[in-house]
């Protein structure tokens, strides 16, 4: 009886060590560019004269053939197999026999699963550029219908200066353009093809990097056998560039929540993008945009968890490093869903315009244009026009207006220093005329504002 349980505790254990060990359950996702690794692989080992052509035929079959198993879901992953790199081997040998267990030649795991996870990551960087594309170009179609369309612009989360829209808009447009152009220097950078590194000090086999490389669509091979099998610069690039893409939607997020409150009102999510309370009946949620939000959390965790990994490792291979994949897998995803959700709520939010123009009433938005006004036509050193401005807005306050609205003589009773100010101010201190008074390169002028609009739409058809 004693013995019995000790077999089964026994049996339980490896199975344990097993499940513990294994990659399996999430590193299939690389099927296809292991497949595709291998099968260049194997063409090179023909090239070479170390498969016949019989053999690398019969490899490269076999190897699709897998490929198709997957991916009708015929194909059962099983924990002997720890990984994708050997559960493929495996199925392949078990399929055409013999020439399978030659492919293995003149690589390791070691070099197979940095190839095979920087394809990923390369193939992942394209497409989520092409989403962000998308998304730029629904910020910029958005922002090009309210160039016009006053909104406070903030400081401290208070009013500071009148902006259009449009303007504070294309900031999100800028952000994400940023992103695109860091997911592309990262595929740039990381465009360096590992495979024939072998486990960390390349192989005595006479093989042809070059080759391999090429058919990857890679630029060239790595140049350091050890450095390219413990490095994974690629998989942190990709963790970064996610963190701060998921950082701007987890911005704008807070913005659409903030805004569609009662107190703002400026937007409106439609409908399927908010949600009803189960207790209060009167209630629309945001979810969605709380959702882009809180997801950036576990965005940043997998850049972190990954960093901490990798920062006591020894080198070179070390297993350690199959830890690597979730997290990427995960960030990845959330990324691309939150691209195309935050894509969809900007194209069909409704925009409450009068909302926006009337609560640039509040807050004096345009007093800096007072202070500017004093210093451009009376030569008023800036300090000295800043303390009448402020008179200015005790004045106002104290009528219970906002600054745009003071006629010539309540602006020229507030201060002995602007008793014989010219009429002219009062065109200053109008709330649309203060927007586009900030003409200047970047401003928030509509002018500024629709070139800058141009500006995307070259970069756009590109
Ligand atoms: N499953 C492993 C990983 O993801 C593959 C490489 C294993 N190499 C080794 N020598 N154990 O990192």
């Amino acid at each position: 009886m004693a013995n019995q349980n000790n077999q089964i505790l026994k049996n339980t254990n490896a199975q344990i060590l097993d499940e513990f060990n294994a990659s399996i359950m999430f590193d299939k996702e690389l099927y296809a560019q292991d497949i595709k690794g291998s099968i260049a692989h194997s063409q090179m080992l023909c090239e070479q004269g170390i498969l016949t052509l019989e053999e690398q035929k019969s490899i490269e079959s076999g190897l699709l053939q897998v490929k198709n198993e997957i991916e009708s879901g015929e194909f059962k992953f099983s924990l002997a197999y720890e990984d994708i790199h050997m559960a493929v081997e495996n199925r392949l040998t078990e399929i055409i026999g013999e020439p399978g267990k030659r492919l293995h030649t003149a690589r390791s795991r070691n070099d197979q699963v940095a190839t095979d996870f920087r394809l990923y990551v390369q193939d992942k960087s394209v497409s989520v550029k092409a989403q962000l594309k998308e998304l730029v170009e629904t910020f910029v179609t958005v922002a090009g219908k309210y160039t016009t369309t006053l909104i406070p612009g903030m400081t401290h989360l208070q009013h500071a200066q009148p902006l259009n829209f449009g303007y504070h808009l294309l900031a999100y447009a800028n952000m994400f353009k940023r992103d695109f152009e860091r997911f592309e220097s990262s595929y740039e950078r990381n465009n360096y093809c590992p495979l024939g590194s072998a486990a960390l000090a390349g192989t005595p086999h006479n093989i042809n990097r070059d080759s391999t490389s090429q058919k990857l669509g890679f630029i060239s091979p790595t140049i350091h056998a050890m450095d390219t099998v413990s490095d994974r610069d690629f998989a942190l690039e990709i963790l970064f560039n996610i963190s701060t893409c998921m950082m701007h939607i987890s911005r704008i997020s807070e913005e659409l929540i903030l805004w569609s409150s009662y107190e703002f009102q400026f937007v409106r999510m439609s409908d399927e993008y908010a949600t009803t309370s189960s207790i209060m009946p009167q209630k629309k949620n945001p979810d969605v945009p709380e959702l882009l939000r809180g997801k950036t959390g576990r965005v940043y965790g997998n850049l972190i968890s990954l960093l901490t990994v990798m920062k006591g490792l020894p080198l070179a291979y070390n297993k350690d490093t199959q830890e690597d994949k979730e997290g990427v897998f995960d960030s990845v995803k959330t990324v691309e869903i939150s691209i195309s959700i935050l894509n969809e709520v900007i194209k069909t939010m409704i925009v409450n315009t009068d909302k926006m123009e009337n609560a640039c009433k509040i807050g004096h938005l345009s007093a800096t244009d007072l202070a500017d006004f004093l210093v451009q036509k009376q030569n008023m050193p800036f300090r000295t026009a800043y303390y009448i401005t402020k008179d200015v807005v005790t004045k106002a306050n104290e009528l219970k207006k906002d600054i745009s609205e003071l006629t010539i003589d309540e602006i020229r009773s507030a201060s002995s220093e602007l008793k014989d100010v010219s009429e002219e101010i009062v065109m200053y201190l109008d709330l649309r005329n203060s927007m586009n008074a900030r003409n200047s390169f970047g401003g928030t002028s509509s002018m500024q504002t629709e070139s800058q609009i141009k500006y995307f739409e070259e970069w756009l058809s590109k």
